[in-house]
């Protein structure tokens, strides 16, 4: 019989990469989402919030693997526990893989301005470490910040007359190419920590947000200022970065140009 695999955020922009990829590979697709929706190609919807815990039971029962991609920007650490709780209580004992962010161990999340400008590090980490303790075989990649994301960015900063930037360094990751790797690992045999995942360069935020407004005709002065704190300076010193695992292919020029085409 095919294997079921419950992801977690299914809906998201990495999650609807992921799930016909599963489609693609044989195994039955339960995607857990806030919306009650129909089932549609192949996959199977169930309702549930991770952070009330409702409908996570039903979401859980009879997963043989559980892909968790859901996130927001704190908090996760405790929508994570609340899925392993279901698990748990389910009498399941699934593959579980997670998706992480590059630097979430490193950038250190310790004063109340930290928790202000970097609590989302401090929630994967949190999360990473109830998955490595959930007593479940399980596998973790960290992945540097999609191309989509870096674009939502900058788009939404590029409407201010004069724009402010952090001095922040990124190393922009294709999102399909995340989800293809966690497709093979979803997939795979639990492995644990795995090598961490990163696009194929570094930019500033601020050569990011010119290469933006450039491409869209849009002038604009751009100004770079420190950002506050511990955790701000051990991101902006590169804590978030892998220039050693620079695996993406598809360079940031390269998606910007494709998007601003279909835009
Ligand atoms: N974006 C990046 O640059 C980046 C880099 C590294 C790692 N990651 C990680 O990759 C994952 C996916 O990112 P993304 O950009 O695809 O996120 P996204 O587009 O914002 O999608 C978030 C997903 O999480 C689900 N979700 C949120 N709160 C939930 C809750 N309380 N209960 C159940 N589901 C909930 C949403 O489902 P519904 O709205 O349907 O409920 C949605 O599918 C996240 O864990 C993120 O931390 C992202």
């Amino acid at each position: 019989m095919a294997k079921t695999v419950l992801v977690t955020g299914g809906t998201g922009t990495l999650g609807t990469l992921v799930t016909p990829l599963l489609r693609a590979a044989g195994v039955c697709v339960r995607v857990l989402s806030r919306t009650a929706r129909a089932g549609a190609d192949g996959i199977e919807y169930v309702a549930g919030d991770l952070r009330t815990g409702a409908g996570i039971a039903e979401a859980v029962a009879d997963a043989d693997t559980v892909l968790h991609l859901a996130g927001t920007q704190k908090g996760d650490g405790a929508k994570t526990q609340t899925l392993v709780d279901a698990i748990d209580a389910a009498g399941v004992f699934p593959h579980l893989v997670y998706i992480s962010v590059v630097g979430a161990e490193r950038v250190p999340v310790e004063s109340a301005l930290d928790r202000q400008t970097m609590a989302y590090m401090a929630s994967k980490r949190e999360a990473e470490l109830v998955v490595e303790n959930s007593g479940l075989p399980w596998t973790i990649l960290r992945a540097t910040q999609f191309h989509d994301l870096l674009f939502t960015m900058v788009s939404a900063l590029g409407k201010m007359p004069v724009v402010p930037v952090f001095d922040f360094r990124f190393q922009p990751i294709e999102t399909a190419e995340v989800a293809r790797r966690l497709v093979e690992l979803t997939l795979g045999e639990p492995a644990g920590l795995v090598e961490e995942i990163g696009g194929p360069r570094v930019y500033t935020m601020k050569e990011l947000e010119r290469s933006y407004l450039r491409a869209v005709g849009k002038r604009r002065p751009v100004i770079t200022i420190k950002a506050p704190g511990k955790a701000s300076r051990v991101y902006a010193a590169g804590g978030n970065l892998t220039p050693e695992h620079a695996v993406g292919e598809r360079t940031w020029e390269e998606f910007l140009a494709a998007k601003l085409a279909t835009a």
